[in-house]
């Protein structure tokens, strides 16, 4: 049965056999995340990819993630279950848009989100994750206007965080992330007072929890904003029994792995992104035995963008 013992131990012998590793993202299914050598967010991922020595990555992502792991590593086939599993975040700017963006600020230091193509890549100074973005901001010289793309919301905490003014950053959103409202949130928050909330900075509600914990309504050490590898690290050490997780819900199985006696709740049970969830166990066996979908970028525009995303991987955690 697909996505059954079987099926585990034919994806693993079919990997072994093409000298593959396979890397899940920590929103994939859980039959993948169970069966792929390595779970983690982009920045982690990335850094896994670029030192990968089988000759084959299978990316069990979306298709930004697999194509960053072919930027850092050309010389290896990077496979992805179902190419067409895209991101409406890294759909939110075309490289057209950041051409026109940077000609209206010359001089600027572009800084993009890894959720997005490799051509906008490739206009990019440095990329940065969910995991890294404060960090990224903070290594620029304080009075060089930034450019920061394409996700508002995590704009918005970046420049909550760094205090930094002249942070530009374009309208983008992830619909996912954005359909995690503050409302239930709050209601939530205010339902399980000792909770503490784990809220991803790409969701629409992070304002709105720091905005509960700034009128007290949740004490402020309780309200985390977090990557998803951050998640896992602050599950790992909270005193909470109960934690609200605002992000999609692929991520309560690592979490409820790495706390078991932690009660994790989804603040929006319906948070599923459809993108992540095409790599399905059937997919990833029939990558594995088609050698399909391979992920290809052009050598001139990897070249270019390889530059923007080995600074992101030397930067942070
Ligand atoms: P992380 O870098 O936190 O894993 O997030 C990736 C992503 O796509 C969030 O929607
Ligand atoms: Fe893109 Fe949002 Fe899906 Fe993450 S959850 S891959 S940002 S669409």
């Amino acid at each position: 049965v697909t996505g059954g013992p079987d099926w585990a131990q034919e994806v693993r012998r079919l990997a072994r056999e093409r000298n593959a590793t396979i890397l899940a993202h920590n929103y994939q299914l859980p039959e993948i995340q169970d069966v792929a050598d390595h779970v983690g967010d982009s920045l982690a991922l990335s850094r896994i990819a670029a030192d990968a020595p089988e000759s084959t990555i299978v990316f069990c992502g979306v298709h930004f993630m697999a194509e960053t792991a072919k930027i850092l590593s050309p010389e290896k086939t990077v496979l992805i279950p179902d190419q067409r599993a895209g991101c409406s975040l890294a759909d939110s700017i075309s490289a057209d848009e950041l051409r026109e963006w940077k000609d209206e600020h010359p001089g600027a230091v572009v800084v993009s989100y890894v959720n997005t193509t490799a051509e906008v890549k490739a206009l990019t100074d440095i990329c940065c994750t969910s995991s890294n973005a404060v960090d990224v901001v903070a290594s620029i010289e304080p009075d060089r206007d930034i450019l920061f793309l394409p996700d508002q919301f995590l704009g918005a905490h970046v420049k909550r965080v760094t205090g930094r003014k002249n942070l530009h950053i374009w309208a983008g959103e992830c619909h996912v992330h954005a359909g995690i409202n503050g409302d239930e949130l709050a209601a939530q928050a205010r339902s399980h007072p000792d909770a503490d909330l784990f809220v991803h900075p790409e969701c629409g509600c992070a304002t709105s929890a720091l905005y509960l914990a700034g009128e007290g309504a949740v004490p402020e050490d309780r309200v985390k904003i977090l990557s998803t590898g951050g998640m896992l690290d602050a599950a790992r050490s909270t005193g909470a029994r109960q934690v609200l997780v605002a992000t999609e819900v692929g991520m309560l199985h690592q979490l409820r792995r790495a706390a078991p006696d932690i009660d994790f709740q989804a603040v929006n049970d319906r948070a599923s992104c459809k993108y992540m969830k095409m790599i399905t166990p059937a997919a990833l066996l029939r990558s594995l035995v088609e050698n399909a979908d391979e992920v290809h970028v052009d050598a001139e525009t990897a070249a270019k963008a390889r530059q923007s995303v080995q600074r992101m991987i030397s930067i942070g955690n």
